[in-house]
């Protein structure tokens, strides 16, 4: 592989390790550690802060994840050159970026202005909705990533 290729597969499976192995750690360990330890007025806050820096680092990696992705497929030759698997991962990969912005631009703005308002069971509803959400996004990646890689050899 050339030094191109392997400098924008590196920056593609950094960002996509970023955002798959982040979901994973606030599904697993943050979110349930802050349910076991802190009461709504201080768990809440905490988590809405908590999500507003990982979505700046997901919303970094997406972008990465994109240009890099669409430049390996421009440098194989095109869409229409490369495996079904890379199609696969191209429309898996959109839902996800289309469920990321959903939950960061309706239920967490709601989150926003709950927690702004001390209003601790509608901060909690839309906290639910995005975790819910998180985990679908995360199922998707998992999916993605056996797709990527188990789907070559397809
Ligand atoms: C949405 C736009 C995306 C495009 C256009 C895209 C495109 C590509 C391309 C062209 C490759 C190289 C395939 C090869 O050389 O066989 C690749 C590799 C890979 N992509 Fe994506 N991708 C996208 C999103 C994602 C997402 C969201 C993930 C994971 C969450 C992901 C995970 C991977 C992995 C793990 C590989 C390495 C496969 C390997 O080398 O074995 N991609 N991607």
């Amino acid at each position: 592989m050339h030094f191109l290729p392997a400098l924008l597969l590196f920056l593609h499976l950094l960002a996509a390790a970023f955002w798959v192995g982040g979901m994973a750690v606030m599904h697993f360990a943050v979110r349930p550690s802050a349910v076991a330890t802190l009461e709504p007025p201080l768990r809440l806050p905490f988590m809405a802060a908590t999500l507003a820096r990982f979505f700046v680092g997901v919303s970094c990696a997406i972008g990465v994840l994109l240009a890099s992705g669409l430049l390996l497929v421009w440098a194989s030759g095109g869409f229409a050159q490369v495996h079904w698997s890379v199609h696969a991962m191209f429309t898996l990969g959109l839902v996800m970026m289309a469920l990321f912005l959903h939950l960061r631009f309706a239920p967490y703005p709601r989150l926003r202005r709950a927690v702004a308002a001390s209003e601790w069971p509608a901060a909690a509803a839309n906290l639910n909705l995005i975790r819910k959400l998180v985990g679908v996004n995360l199922m998707l990646g998992v999916a993605v990533f056996a797709l990527a890689v188990v789907g070559r050899a397809l």
